[in-house]
């Protein structure tokens, strides 16, 4: 056995090759085909983002507005999948719907096994990004008990899943500028963060050829801990849970205390040894949403105070561990009205143009086999079978 080479949580092993995204964590630079996450966050849209990531370039206009309209053709669910949300308690976690309404489609594109043929493939991906925000908004409205919203395909795909999220029977939404740009920009930063757990798990679950809405499923139920996108909910129910600036000292000494299982969240990252990228145009956007919302919301005083006081910790520098992207995406998220519980969906929504980009890399992939971890085995030797009057 010991030829095999022993790295448990994978911290020196690579899995695949991919030109999708480059992470270098000691410079906290993060570039997706070759574009920093900072420019395409100022300068491009999330419908950009997700061609560039499937396609490999940055699409021309007529073909940003060929995507657009395929995407928008793609939104509505069937019409049984609303049943099948109706199959869950009201008071379902959101991620719990998504793990299995996400699995469900797989029932409805059987055609989308054949994983060979580049045009079912295609179809498949498309599917999977313009269905996501339906079904995560689906899952919302089903939890506060209110009818679902169909898709307004004259909206952009931002603007429509805030629709579908906010807007109540017989009165007008009209979709708020600020928060569309800022709910695009925050899409953006999560859409692919090379093989991260859950992208992994994409990858694993679909080595075996099965079905793509079975394996982006099985990422989803990945993304949910959090250790990974559940942090994002952790991140913002910690900060509401100090409360106050002067309660900061005792959580720090929490986390640095080796028997409390307590970890700061928002912090730190197995690749990032530096300031996460995604975090600096996080903390920029919340400031703005704040701002332009006139939203004061003192749990963004205790996320920027605890960050200071955490960044000057001789404990934080020596471990090196920096803000990540979850620990300021709460505060504008709640700024905007989600509850904490829809924040990891939020964050599998815009993911899933990742998982899909690299399970469609993977499956083209000349090197491509089923993935198969060997490992150490620590059990017994061989033994008899003792009879169970015996034992
Ligand atoms: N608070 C306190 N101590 C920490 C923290 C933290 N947030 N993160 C790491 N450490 C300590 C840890 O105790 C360990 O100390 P020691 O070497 O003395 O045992 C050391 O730093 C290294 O930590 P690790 O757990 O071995 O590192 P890892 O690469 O396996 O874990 C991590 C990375 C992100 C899971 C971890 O930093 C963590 O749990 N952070 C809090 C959760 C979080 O914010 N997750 C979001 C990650 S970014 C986006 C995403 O994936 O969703």
């Amino acid at each position: 056995t010991d030829m095999f080479t022993y790295d448990p949580g994978f911290t020196s092993t690579a899995s695949c090759q991919s030109g999708l995204t480059y992470i270098d964590g000691d410079k906290g630079v993060l570039l997706h085909r070759g574009y920093p996450i900072g420019e395409l966050a100022e300068k491009s849209s999330f419908m950009e983002v997700a061609y560039l990531l499937l396609n490999g370039e940055l699409p021309k206009q007529d073909e940003l507005a060929k995507f657009n309209r395929t995407i928008t053709r793609h939104t509505m669910v069937h019409e049984q999948l609303a049943t099948f949300f109706r199959g869950f308690r009201r008071d379902a976690h959101p991620m719990a719907i998504m793990c299995g309404v996400v699995g469900a489609l797989s029932a409805f594109y059987h055609d989308s096994t054949d994983i060979n043929d580049p045009k079912q493939r295609e179809i498949a991906s498309h599917r999977l990004i313009a269905k996501m925000p339906t079904i995560a908004a689906m899952a919302y409205k089903y939890s506060i008990g209110q009818p679902f919203v169909y898709p307004d395909n004259a909206l952009s795909y931002t603007g429509n899943f805030l629709k579908m999220t906010y807007s109540v029977p017989a009165e007008d939404y009209v979709v708020d500028p600020v928060i569309e740009a800022a709910m695009d920009k925050i899409f953006i930063l999560h859409a692919d963060h090379e093989q991260n757990a859950s992208t992994s798990t994409v990858r694993l679950a679909g080595s075996s050829g099965a079905n793509p809405f079975a394996c982006i499923a099985a990422g989803i139920a990945c993304l949910w801990g959090p250790a990974h996108g559940g942090a994002n909910e952790a991140a913002l129910n910690m900060l509401r849970e100090i409360g106050t600036p002067d309660r900061i000292p005792e959580y720090i000494a929490r986390a640095k205390n080796k028997d409390d299982p307590f970890r700061l969240m928002g912090f730190g990252h197995r690749v990032y040894k530096n300031y996460d990228p995604r975090a600096t145009v996080m903390q920029k956007t919340a400031n703005e949403v704040l701002e332009k919302l006139g939203v004061t919301d003192p749990v963004f005083d205790v996320a920027r105070e605890l960050e200071q006081i955490a960044l000057n910790d001789e404990y934080f520098i020596e471990k090196k561990l920096y803000p990540n992207v979850d620990f300021y995406s709460g505060v504008i998220l709640s700024a905007i009205g989600f509850p904490t519980t829809m924040f990891t969906v939020l964050f599998a929504l815009a993911r899933t143009v990742g998982w899909v980009a690299q399970w469609n890399e993977m499956i083209t992939d000349p090197a491509q086999k089923i993935g198969r971890p060997r490992q150490l085995y620590t059990g017994p030797t061989q033994r008899d079978y003792v009879a169970i009057g015996d034992r």
